[in-house]
Order: structure tokens, then sequence, then C-alpha cells
């Protein structure tokens, strides 16, 4: 059901790679909600991936770009500002990559070269974003720009590896840039921990299927899907949440704030038995 809450707005949507993509479901509700998109990915994820359906769906121009070159970001920004015939009024930053997960790094023999392109790619972007925006004033007042955090940037998960020391930096960056933009322009910057969702990026974590299985058990409302994410964003994008800014935002089921739940505790019981 569509409440029509982006009608008259523009975005930019940064990394829907597939259908399994938050940004991918986010296009498709901000789309429903009237939002006029303009989607983004580097031109490698555009032929590997399937946003040319989702830019047919969406009626949506599809800008190359690769999140750590300002020079693609600016150009990005000016072609989308051209195509809206004005200023942006919502940015979804939907990015992250580690190269050590990806070729098994462990945390204590991390390559430091891809340890900075983990940074790059999965946190300095963001940063980059606000910065090139903000040089070509490219978002209107009370505009929203949202990146999706998790929450290895507050607590210690097994094989989440350096991306766990970018999310940390991604928090501080909106936490940062939303004070500056925020009393320059009232633009609010905002990051939402998402519950583990498998997703390409997601199915790259090591131990996945676990995860989701154990915060299932632990999550009183259960894990959020990609589609649950993309309804909360929309209402990031909205009018309706104006004085929201600088803030990380649990979109987790309410995963973050318990200790042990009775069905994983029930979980763990059952092993200890197996195991006798
Ligand atoms: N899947 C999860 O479990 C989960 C949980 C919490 C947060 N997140 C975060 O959600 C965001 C989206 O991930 P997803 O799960 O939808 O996976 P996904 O693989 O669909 O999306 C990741 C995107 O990042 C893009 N990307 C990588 N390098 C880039 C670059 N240099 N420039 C521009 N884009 C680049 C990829 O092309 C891809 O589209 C990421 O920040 C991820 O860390 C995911």
């Amino acid at each position: 059901m569509a409440y029509n809450l982006l009608k008259g707005k523009k975005g930019i949507i940064f990394g829907a790679l597939n259908e399994q993509s938050i940004a991918w479901q986010t296009a498709l509700k901000a789309h429903e909600e009237g939002a006029q998109l303009v989607l983004t990915n580097t031109a490698v994820a555009m032929r590997l991936g399937t946003i040319a359906e989702l830019g047919k769906i969406c009626n949506a121009e599809i800008i190359p770009a690769d999140a750590t070159s300002s020079e693609d970001i600016e150009n990005l920004l000016k072609k989308s500002m051209e195509i809206f015939g004005g200023k942006v009024d919502f940015v979804l930053h939907s990015i992250g990559m580690s190269p050590n997960v990806r070729k098994g790094l462990p945390y204590d023999a991390l390559n430091y070269d891809y340890f900075h392109k983990t940074l790059d790619i999965s946190a300095l972007s963001f940063h980059k974003i606000l910065l090139s925006a903000r040089k070509l004033d490219a978002i209107k007042e009370w505009g929203s720009v949202v990146a999706l955090s998790y929450v290895a940037a507050q607590r210690t998960l097994d094989k989440y590896n350096d991306m766990g020391d970018a999310k940390a930096l991604l928090e501080s960056i909106a936490r940062s840039f939303g004070y500056i933009y925020g009393k320059d322009k009232k633009i609010r910057v905002n990051t939402i921990s998402q519950s583990p969702t498998m997703t390409t990026a997601g199915a790259g974590v090591k131990g996945i299927d676990s995860l989701i299985d154990f915060t299932e058990r632990m999550s009183p409302l259960g894990n959020a899907s990609a589609e649950d994410c993309a309804n909360y964003i929309v209402t990031l994008f909205s009018d309706l949440t104006k004085k929201v800014t600088m803030q990380n935002l649990y979109h987790d089921g309410g995963f973050s704030s318990m200790g042990m739940s009775e069905r994983a505790m029930r979980q763990y019981d059952k092993s200890f038995n197996d195991c006798d």
C-alpha cells in the first residue's frame, strides 16, 4: 500500500546490484511512493548485476559511478540535477565491500592495502558523497541522506572483520557531517543499522546462515528483511522525520537490545544436549 510519502521528491540511490539488494527494494518503494529516481552503481556492477531491469521498472536513469571517486560522484550529481531540473531531496548510500573478507584474510592477518580499500569503499565514499553534494549545493533544504550500517560497529561479531571498523567510521561520519549539513542547510544525515540480510554482500560474510538464524531467534520481532528496511528508509526520506538527524537507527527487530532470548536459549540447550 502506497501513501504518496515521496510525491514530487527526487532522489539518488547508490548500490542496487540485483533484486536482493537493499537499495533495489528501496528504489521500488521510493518509486511506489511517488519519487523520481536516478540509480547508480559501478560500471562493473552494472554489467554483472541487473540494475537495467530496475531502471525500467522505476523509469529511472542509470548513471555509473565509483563511489570512491570524487570525480565520478560530482559527475553523477551534476547529471542528476540536469535530469531532475533542480536539486535532490534524498540520497541513499547502500555500499559495502571488504577485499579482506572476500579473500578470507582474518582480522589478525589483514592486508593493509585491502583494509584501505574497505574503508574507502564502505565509509569514506559516504564522506565523499556528502562533501561533493555540499560543494555543488546539490541537496535541497530539509533533504535527507541515509547510509546502511550494521551492529558490528558497536559489537564484535566473528568473521565480520574490518567491515566492523568501516561501519564504525561510517556512523561517525553521519554524526560529523550531520552537524555541519544540519546547521547550514537543514539537511539530515542518518545511518540505519539493519539485520543480517541475504544479499550478495551479506552472502560474502562467512557463516551468514548461522548469523541469520541466531539473530532471528534473539529478536522479539524477528529479522528485518530488505523490504522492511526499504519501508523504513522511505520514512526517513519523507517529511515525517524532519528533525531526525545524526542518528544510528537500529532496524533489527529488537536484536541490539537483547542479551538472551528464550528461543536462543532453547537452541543452546538443545545443542548442549546433542553433544552429551
Ligand atoms: N546484507 C546484510 O546483512 C547487511 C546488514 C547490514 C547492513 N548492510 C549494508 O547494506 C548495504 C547494502 O548491501 P546489500 O546487503 O544490499 O548488498 P549488495 O551486495 O546488494 O549491495 C552492495 C553494493 O555496493 C556496491 N559497491 C561496491 N563497491 C562500490 C563502489 N566502489 N562504488 C559504488 N558502489 C559500490 C555494489 O556494487 C553493490 O551494489 C551495505 O552498506 C551493507 O554493508 C547489509
